[in-house]
């Protein structure tokens, strides 16, 4: 079993759509390990996107993530991370493949509903910094 890690962003949380996200989550086969519903503060938000910190973007993405709730997922299944991306699809709503969640969900590359880690090492730096009690998982 390998392991991903997902935030539904606070536009989804708030727009209502979180059930219909984590439904085709489900549906996918991935097994939900861990989930929490958050509201990021921005120390956390800026410790979380540091490798993005000199991107023009960055500010945005910050004053967005911590906007509204979130819903952080550890999530498990065979090749999850790739698996993950295809479900969710391109990080920019306008190219992803239709029937993904960010084609469903996204209105931008900024407001695109939810994130999913990019390789299995960030899935597990990512799931450890929100769910520490996972570590096991782990070793
Ligand atoms: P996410 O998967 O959460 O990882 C970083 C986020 O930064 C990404 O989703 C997008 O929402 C955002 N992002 C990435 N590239 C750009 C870009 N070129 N312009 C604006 N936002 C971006």
């Amino acid at each position: 079993m390998s392991y991903t890690f997902s935030i539904i962003k606070p536009d989804s949380v708030r727009d209502g759509f979180s059930d219909q996200i984590i439904a085709r989550i489900n549906n996918n086969k991935f097994k939900v390990i861990g989930i929490k519903l958050i509201t990021l503060n921005k120390t956390t938000a800026e410790e979380f996107y540091s490798v993005h910190k000199t991107k023009d973007f960055y500010d945005n993405l910050i004053s967005f993530m911590t906007s509204g709730h979130c819903i952080v997922m550890a999530l498990e299944k065979t090749n999850a991370v790739e698996n993950f991306r295809q479900l969710i699809g391109d990080t920019d709503p306008a190219n992803a493949e239709l029937g993904t969640i960010r084609s469903l969900f996204g209105k931008s590359i900024e407001n695109n509903a939810i994130h999913g880690a990019d390789s299995d090492q960030n899935a597990k730096k990512e799931i450890l910094f929100f769910f520490p009690e996972l570590a096991n998982l782990f070793k």
